[in-house]
């Protein structure tokens, strides 16, 4: 069926355009908010029709063109023809209405934190491989492979050693994982750059032996952005990132980032916020928000390596990070020494379970920045019965966000601020940050 002259009105989280016509809703892939296209429904749902784009009528005033050559297969940045400053006003939008249609606030006014020049802004991508030794990454929801060269939101760093990664895969005839087949050897390849323009390369394998694998290694090593090597087994069907272990091949020395004047030191596992440019931005919005005197003890859920931990807690009188992953509460400890904060530990652990007891400590504010999951219930419960009347809110997902901030409602907690950080440019997702009192 042909649906004609639909106007996009607007973008999902997901990156389709939405059009209405004769009270039916329409998701379109590939298009641009304010464009007027003709579609061909391929999909009808029960209250709502999913369309591929046959023809635009009319371009939209926010049309850009792309210097990506990939923006048409590739699915990672579906707003990368969408100019920026358009980009940004969405993703206002976007945290407006799911603020007001979940959590039930009204806000007038968000102000959002993007980029003056937004590419080459990611400290870390993961690649995948083919059959045919081609690396690139997969179309979103699936396992078909978009091969690239170079990716406009990497580091510049990344997009350096990408061509030569490439041959040495070639060279060595090391092919990548077929998902239906259980064949092939390299299921994903993490890089992450610093800002000493240094390498970190993490390669998951479905198996730890395979031919010219030596070689392979000391071929890396000569790279001499590259300063560490890791391979992980996963040896299970699927193509996660990596698996339970991580082995270390090579370090010629420790892979040390920066927000600041901070240093961290990073191990594969743990999680780091991805956008350089404006990593320190989102922490300095924080630290606005929360108007820290330095008399507070703080509780920092969800810490990672501890970097928000130790730039907050410097700030403060003392914090306390809690984090699940082991290797990341490790290097939170290391980073505590690297930095000389003294006044900071770390608690290894869920969230959810530690929060009760920590809460002990005196604590004035709790800050929490959890996955997209948002906040575990049990864990909103506790810190709604608390004595804690100061609540910062750093959030990588405004559904989960506005369903928490409606729970943390229920229990006497106000939104006083919220403010964006663009940290995921030519994407529809985007970093909240919000300041709760009681
Ligand atoms: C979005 S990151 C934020 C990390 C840190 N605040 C930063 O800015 O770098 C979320 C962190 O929460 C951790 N995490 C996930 N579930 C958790 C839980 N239930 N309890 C504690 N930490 C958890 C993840 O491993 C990750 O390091």
């Amino acid at each position: 069926m042909k649906v004609e002259n639909l106007e996009i009105i607007d973008i999902t989280e997901q990156g389709q355009g939405v059009a209405k016509k004769d009270n039916l809703v329409y998701f379109v892939e590939d298009v641009v908010v304010g464009e007027t296209v003709d579609i061909e429904v391929i999909e009808k749902k029960k209250n709502f029709f999913i369309g591929k784009k046959i023809r635009t009528l009319k371009n939209s005033p926010y049309y850009i063109e792309s210097n990506c050559k990939y923006s048409k297969e590739c699915t990672g940045c579906s707003l990368l023809n969408t100019k920026y400053s358009k980009q940004l006003e969405l993703k206002k939008e976007l945290v407006k209405n799911q603020i007001s249609r979940i959590g039930n606030f009204n806000i007038e006014n968000i102000n959002i934190r993007g980029l003056e020049e937004p590419y080459y802004f990611r400290n870390k991508i993961e690649l995948k491989v083919d059959e045919n030794y081609k690396i690139g990454y997969y179309i979103k929801k699936s396992h078909k492979l978009v091969p690239i060269e170079e990716c406009l939101v990497a580091s510049k760093t990344i997009n350096n050693i990408m061509d030569r990664l490439l041959e040495l895969i070639k060279k060595y005839k090391i092919k990548g994982y077929n998902r239906n087949k259980n064949t092939g050897i390299i299921k994903n390849i993490t890089i992450r750059s610093n800002y000493l323009d240094e390498i970190q390369l993490t390669i998951t394998l479905s198996k730890d032996k395979f031919e010219n694998k030596e070689e392979f290694i000391d071929e890396i090593f000569k790279i001499d952005e590259v300063i560490e090597l890791y391979f992980s087994i996963n040896n299970k069907k699927n193509s996660e990132v990596m698996g339970e272990k991580v082995k270390q091949y090579f370090s010629k020395k420790e892979f040390i980032d920066k927000v600041g004047e901070l240093k961290f030191k990073i191990s594969p596992k743990s999680f780091f916020q991805v956008n350089s440019l404006n990593t320190k931005n989102l922490y300095d919005i924080a630290l606005k928000q929360m108007k820290l005197e330095g008399r507070e003890n703080i509780l920092d859920l969800y810490c990672g390596i501890g970097t928000t931990t130790l730039y907050f807690g410097k700030n403060a009188k003392t914090a306390i990070g809690v984090e699940i992953v082991e290797d990341a509460v490790k290097d939170a400890n290391i980073n505590k020494k690297l930095n000389k904060i003294n006044n900071v530990e770390f608690v290894l652990g869920k969230s959810e379970e530690k929060i009760e007891k920590l809460l002990n400590n005196n604590i004035d504010i709790v800050i929490v920045d959890p996955p997209r999951k948002g906040l575990d219930k049990k864990l909103v419960d506790i810190l709604g019965r608390s004595k804690i009347k100061k609540l910062e809110y750093i959030s990588c997902n405004p559904a989960t966000l506005s369903r928490d901030l409606k729970y943390l409602q229920e229990y006497g907690f106000k939104l006083q601020e919220i403010e964006l950080c663009d940290m995921f440019p030519h994407t529809m997702h985007v970093e909240a940050l919000a300041l709760l009192t009681k």
